[in-house]
């Protein structure tokens, strides 16, 4: 399977504390079934100011270790970025971090604040679209305005984006409430992908093998599998290719 939002790289954000932790969250991921990982650390001005180039080294060591350990996992790097205006000037500059391709425009994860979707939000999908950019929103069954009116989840749908629905949504590891509204997003084909947003083995680790398992047995094994691994991969294969 494969993995579009995860925390796997070390020292740069709330995730992995250090390589060491990086690499046992790498051996779980493997142990969940992912074979490809894009590691997503927070760009959040103010709290993570993580840039392209940090995170590019950040993942060159990391990449090496993975290496040198025979960890079998393939990785890439991009970020999850936090809804803010300072969005267009990194695309202005180039240095947006982009978590692959789909039918040849770029995607780009984009983080809501856990509380509420905040103002402005539909007039920066509608620049991004405008321009190109594909927005993708990181775990929208958290979101507690969209948990308490699911009104709120076919309005951000209508606006044009896509939904990453995280793995332990479905395991149960974020409550029934959100268990409830992840399976509702599925029914109801708002989900695009599926991803761990691994942080740490204790209470936030890869979980994909549970929402494969989750989603084959109360939808099917074809749904499953198209959202942890054909549609992902049809957005991340132009960072593994020569494989
Ligand atoms: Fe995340």
């Amino acid at each position: 399977m494969i993995d579009l939002h995860c925390h796997l790289l070390p020292g740069i954000d709330d995730g992995a504390a250090n390589l060491a932790a990086s690499l046992d969250l790498a051996r779980a991921s493997v142990d969940s079934g992912i074979t490809h990982a894009v590691c997503t650390p927070h760009i959040h001005f103010g709290y993570f100011n993580n840039d392209i180039d940090i995170i590019r080294s950040t993942h060159d060591i990391f990449a090496s270790a993975l290496d040198r350990e025979n960890i079998p996992l393939k990785t890439h790097f991009a970020a999850e970025i936090r809804i803010t205006p300072e969005i267009a000037k990194l695309f202005a500059n180039k240095t947006l971090p982009f978590l692959g391709y789909l039918d040849g425009l770029p995607v780009l994860l984009v983080e809501l604040p856990h509380s509420h979707i905040p103002p402005g939000t539909e007039q920066l999908i509608a620049w991004l679209i405008a321009n190109g950019v594909r927005p993708m929103i990181a775990h929208p069954e958290r979101n507690r305005d969209v948990l308490s009116n699911f009104n709120k989840a076919s309005w951000l749908k209508g606006r044009g984006v896509m939904f990453q629905i995280t793995a332990g949504a479905f395991t149960g590891t974020f409550g029934s409430r959100v268990q409830k509204c992840a399976h509702r997003m599925l029914k109801e084909g708002f989900g695009d992908i599926v991803a761990t947003d691994a942080h740490n083995l204790h209470k936030r680790p890869p979980e994909m093998k549970g929402a494969y398992e989750f989603i084959s047995q109360e939808f099917d094994a074809e749904y499953a599998t198209n959202l942890c691994k054909f549609n992902p991969w049809r957005m991340a294969s132009c960072w593994f290719e020569g494989e």
